[in-house]
């Protein structure tokens, strides 16, 4: 499902192609589209643009390179594509074409794809660097490096050539943290769509249906609703299912005093949205599933209220396991002093993973969390963020050293709650928050 170019957003592609031409100076910056993936035999998967790649140029197919030459006397963005090709586009879609690339996406220059071995150089030969990320296409990776061997070979008789190759992400990553109000307006709508689907569902989800069915539903309102569809694969976990955090079979029948965790959100035009609920399948609670589930409750909220400019981004983290551990310690499914459990892990049996990540184009988006050993990223306003404690009972679970046995009445309970929370001036907005958690609001 390819996203809408959106003519309202060519502002911002062309702004934020200013910017980091204004970053990277006399050296040139070169992007790769993503490739094409086999689903199996000759049938591909649904092309998916890459990130940086959508970021910088809203351009929507596969076989394309960016390029972005600031000191170039005549062309400053070049693309190369794939040409139109009527016989091909018979087959497998429209192309926006050489021509198309110019008029529509704002090229200086374009040229088709087949010529980049030929046309690369021109751009790359004044360049006091190359800019460029180390991609999983091997060859790709490859042919950038011989370019730039070819033009270094050349350097004693000319004096000048690209004398470095830095790598895009620090530069094209830390602008991509920041999101923009038009790129927040893409990410109001995912988090508009999955908000919608988590409350139809809510109702929907009875003892006897099947987790597939749920999922059915969900993605249904995705793509009914206009999203692409799914953002990840959903998850849709009954009872122990839940311990398991990335369960995506979804072929369990459900039954009555059980939790179910969903874990799903939709692409809207490649923003992300990701939010979990976990709410009786017969609408009451059991005392151990509604103590525990208080509890992620109470971290969850603790840990947001944390949100807010210039706090560090482990302190999420690091409060949302402070309220757990003290809850698990009252439960006496943990025992001992407090700071030591956190500072041994000892809780990792229950909570295994970390608190929240940055959320945008990619549902764990770019971004980097800390700079150097100690020193953590800062929140500021247009971060958005996930915040997702849990805890996981398994059944076959294995305490720390030295910690008490998990009594079986337990076992089986796994819990996540987890919201898209955007860094505000103020402080912070819940951009999922219309989706209930709260015991008295799920409980039927
Ligand atoms: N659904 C993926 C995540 O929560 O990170
Ligand atoms: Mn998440
Ligand atoms: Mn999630």
């Amino acid at each position: 499902m390819q996203a809408e170019y959106r003519e309202s957003l060519r502002d911002s592609y062309v702004s934020r192609r200013e910017q980091l031409m204004a970053k990277i100076g006399r050296g040139t910056a070169i992007f790769r589209s993503a490739p094409m993936a086999v689903m199996h035999n000759d049938v591909e998967y649904v092309f998916r643009q890459d990130s940086d790649f959508y970021y910088l140029t809203g351009f929507n197919e596969p076989e394309a390179v960016a390029v972005l030459a600031p000191h170039h006397d005549k062309h400053r963005f070049i693309l190369f594509v794939q040409p139109k090709d009527p016989v091909k586009e018979t087959w497998t879609g429209y192309r926006v074409g050489v021509e198309g690339a110019k008029e529509r996406y704002g090229a200086d220059e374009a040229y088709p794809i087949s010529e980049l071995d030929k046309n690369l150089p021109l751009y790359l030969e004044k360049a006091e660097r190359i800019y460029y990320h180390l991609g999983r296409d091997r060859p790709f990776n490859d042919k950038i490096l011989k370019h730039w061997q070819n033009l270094m070979a050349g350097y004693p008789k000319r004096g000048y050539g690209p004398i470095a190759i830095e790598d895009t992400n620090p530069i094209v990553h830390a602008m991509r943290l920041v999101k923009s109000p038009a790129e927040l307006e893409l990410m109001r709508k995912a988090a508009e769509i999955s908000v919608e689907a988590h409350n139809h569902v809510r109702e929907f989800t009875q003892p006897g249906r099947y987790e597939y069915e749920i999922q059915a539903e969900l993605e249904h309102i995705f793509r009914l609703r206009g999203g692409m569809g799914p953002a990840y694969p959903s998850i849709v976990a009954s009872g122990a299912n839940a311990c398991v955090l990335h369960y995506i079979e979804n072929n369990r029948q459900m039954l009555d005093n059980e939790l179910l965790l969903i874990d799903a959100g939709c692409a809207y035009d490649y923003y992300n949205a990701d939010i979990t609920r976990t709410f009786p399948v017969g609408g009451k609670f059991t005392p151990e599933q509604k103590a525990i589930y208080e509890l992620v409750l109470e971290a969850q909220l603790q840990a947001i209220a944390q949100v807010k400019p210039g706090n560090p981004y482990n302190l999420i983290h690091d409060t949302a396991v402070r309220v757990l551990v003290q809850g698990l310690i009252d439960l006496g499914l943990l025992a001992g002093n407090i700071d030591e459990i956190i500072k041994e892990e000892k809780y990792k049996p229950f909570y295994m993973h970390s608190t929240g990540h940055w959320l945008g184009l990619d549902v764990h988006d770019a971004g980097v969390y800390k700079h150097g050993e100690e020193v953590w990223q800062s929140l500021q306003p247009g971060h958005v963020l996930t915040v997702e404690p849990g805890i996981y009972i398994a059944q076959n679970i294995k305490p720390a050293e030295g910690q008490p046995e998990v009594d079986e009445k337990w076992r089986g309970i796994g819990i996540r709650i987890e919201d898209d929370v955007l860094v505000t001036a103020e402080g912070h907005e819940v951009l999922t928050d219309a989706v209930p958690k709260e015991v008295a609001a799920i409980e039927r």
